[in-house]
C-alpha cells in the first residue's frame, strides 16, 4: 500500500463528506453543532429568485450523471402559474459502481433535508419528495428519522422558523429498479404507475409530477446547496475547474487498497485518486476503469492523467457520469466485465423500446457464445452493428449507456476478444450457458 504524499492529500476537499466521521453524525444535534440549518436561516431571509441566481452563479452542475446546470433548471420553473410546484430528489442510485448518495444519506441525512428545504423555497414548492431505492433500507430509516427530527424542530411543516413558508417532505421507497432512476420513469413510479420513461417534451419543468412544474435533482446536487448558501458562489468556484465547479465525491471500487468515497475538487486525476486510495492491490496493475459508472465508456491505463471533470473526461472519449471509478487490473478480463454489465442492462431494460429491449437480449447471447469459446469474427461486427442500432435510437439513456462498455472495450481490448475466438484464452463460460442462445 502506498502512503499519499502531503501535496496529494491536499487534493481532498471535504465539503459534503466533512461530517461523516463525527459521532452520531446523522442526529440533528450533531448536525446543528456543525453548521447545520444555519444556511436555511440565511436562505429564508433571502428572496427565492436571489437563491436561484446564487446557484446559477456558483456554476453547480447536477451530480446525477448528466451535469446539467442546476440554477438553470430551477429557473425553468414557471412562476405565478397557479399550479403546485414540486421538488423531487432522485435517491435511486442504481448505476453499477456508484456509491455516493447512499453513504451521504446514511451518515449525514440532514444535509439533504436542509438542501431540500432551501431548494423547495427557491422554486416555490410546498411539497417535496425523496425517492429512495427500495433496497436501501438503512439509509431510508436514517432519512425518515432525520425528517421527523426536522419536523419536531420546526424546520419542516407549517410556517418554518416563523418565515411564513410551508413545506411537507415525504420519503418514498421505490421497489428497486434501475430505470426508476431515470427522472421521468421515477415520476411515473412516484405517481403509482409502472416506472417507464415518459416522452419529452413536455419536460418535468412544466409537466412533471401530477403534470405540474417539477425539479428533479440528485442527492449530491441538493446536498451541495446549503454549503453554497453559507460559503457563497466564489468560494464554491474556488474548487474545481472553470466549467466544472466545486468538490465531487468520487467513489472508488475494485482492485485498489482502500475502496471508498474520496471528495476532491473536480479535475482531480485517477493517478491522484489512486494515490489517495493507497494504490493498487499488491500484484495488480491498472488495465481498465470506468470514470463514471458502467454506462460510461471504459478508459485505459493511458488515461491516468485525464482531469476528472465534465470536459476533461469528454475530451478523452468518455463521460464523467456519476464519478463511480471502478478499477480493474491486468488480472481482470474486459470481455467478461462487459458481459456482466450487459446482463445487468438486459435485466433492467424496461422493455418500452425495441432497440434496447431486443438489442441487449441479443448482445448478451453473443457474449455468452464468445466467452464459451464458440464465438466467430463475425460476432464482433454483429456487436458493433447492434450498438449502432441502440445508441441514439433508444427511448432513454439506459439503452445508450448499455453500449458504452461494448464499443469502448472493442476499441481498446479487441485482442482479448480475438483470444477467445481464436482459442488462445480458455473459455470462461460453460456451454450450458448457450442453451437458447442462438
Ligand atoms: C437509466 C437511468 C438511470 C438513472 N439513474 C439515476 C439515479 O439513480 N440517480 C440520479 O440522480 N440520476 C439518475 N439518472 C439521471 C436522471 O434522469 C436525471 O438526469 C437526474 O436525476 C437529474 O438530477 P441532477 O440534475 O441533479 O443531476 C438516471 C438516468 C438514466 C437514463
Ligand atoms: S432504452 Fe431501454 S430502459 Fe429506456 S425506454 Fe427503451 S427499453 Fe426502456
Amino acid at each position: 500500500m502506498t502512503t499519499p504524499r502531503p501535496e496529494t492529500l491536499a487534493k481532498l476537499t471535504p465539503v459534503l463528506t466533512k461530517r461523516w466521521l463525527s459521532p452520531d453524525a446523522w442526529r440533528i444535534g450533531t448536525y446543528e453543532q456543525l453548521d447545520g440549518y444555519a444556511a436555511l436561516r440565511k436562505a429564508l431571509k433571502a428572496h427565492p429568485d436571489d437563491l436561484i441566481q446564487l446557484i446559477k452563479d456558483s456554476g453547480l452542475r447536477g451530480r446525477g450523471g448528466a451535469g446539467f446546470p442546476t440554477g438553470l433548471k430551477w429557473g425553468f420553473i414557471p412562476q405565478g402559474d397557479g399550479k403546485p410546484h414540486y421538488l423531487v430528489v432522485n435517491a435511486d442510485e442504481g448505476e453499477p459502481g456508484t456509491c455516493k448518495d447512499l453513504p451521504l444519506m446514511t451518515h449525514d441525512p440532514h444535509a439533504l433535508v436542509e438542501g431540500v428545504i432551501i431548494a423547495s423555497y427557491a422554486i416555490r414548492a410546498n411539497r417535496a419528495y425523496i425517492y429512495i431505492r427500495g433496497e436501501a433500507v438503512h439509509a431510508a430509516r436514517r432519512l425518515r428519522n432525520a425528517v421527523q427530527e426536522a419536523y419536531d424542530k420546526g424546520y419542516l411543516g407549517r410556517n418554518i422558523l416563523r418565515s411564513g413558508y410551508d413545506l411537507e417532505l415525504v420519503v418514498h421507497s421505490g421497489a428497486g429498479a434501475y430505470i426508476c432512476g431515470e427522472e421521468t420513469a421515477l415520476l411515473d413510479s412516484l405517481e403509482g404507475f409502472r416506472g417507464q420513461p415518459r416522452l419529452r417534451p413536455p419536460f418535468p419543468a412544466t409537466h412533471g409530477l401530477y403534470a405540474s412544474p417539477t425539479v428533479v435533482n440528485n442527492v449530491g446536487t441538493i446536498a451541495s446547496v446549503p454549503p453554497i448558501v453559507l460559503g457563497g458562489a466564489d468560494w464554491w468556484k474556488s474548487m474545481g475547474t472553470e466549467k466544472s465547479s466545486g468538490p465531487m465525491i468520487y467513489s472508488l471500487s475494485g482492485r485498489i487498497a482502500n475502496p471508498g468515497q474520496y471528495e476532491c475538487s473536480m479535475g482531480v486525476t485517477l493517478r491522484e485518486l489512486l494515490e489517495l486510495a493507497g494504490g493498487m492491490q499488491p500484484g495488480h496493475n491498472l488495465r481498465f476503469w470506468t470514470p463514471g459508472g458502467s454506462s460510461t465508456p471504459l478508459l485505459a491505463a493511458e488515461h491516468l492523467d485525464v482531469p476528472l471533470d465534465f470536459e476533461g473526461v469528454a475530451a478523452a472519449g468518455s463521460i464523467l457520469g456519476t464519478t463511480a471509478t471502478q478499477i480493474f487490473s491486468d488480472q481482470d478480463c474486459p470481455v467478461y466485465a462487459t458481459y456482466r454489465w450487459l446482463e445487468f442492462y438486459h435485466h433492467e431494460s424496461c422493455g418500452k423500446c425495441t432497440p434496447c429491449r431486443e438489442g441487449n437480449y441479443w448482445m448478451v447471447r453473443v457474449y455468452r457464445r464468445i466467452l464459451a469459446g464458440q464465438g466467430t469474427h463475425e460476432d464482433l461486427d454483429t456487436l458493433l452493428d447492434t450498438c449502432d442500432n441502440i445508441l441514439g435510437r433508444s427511448f432513454c439513456g439506459l439503452g445508450d449507456g448499455a453500449t458504452s462498455s461494448v464499443t469502448s472495450s472493442l476499441k481498446y481490448f479487441k485482442q482479448d476478444y480475438l483470444d477467445y475466438i481464436e482459442g488462445r484464452t480458455a473459455p470462461k463460460l460453460s456451454e450450458k450457458t448457450l442453451v437458447g442462445a442462438h
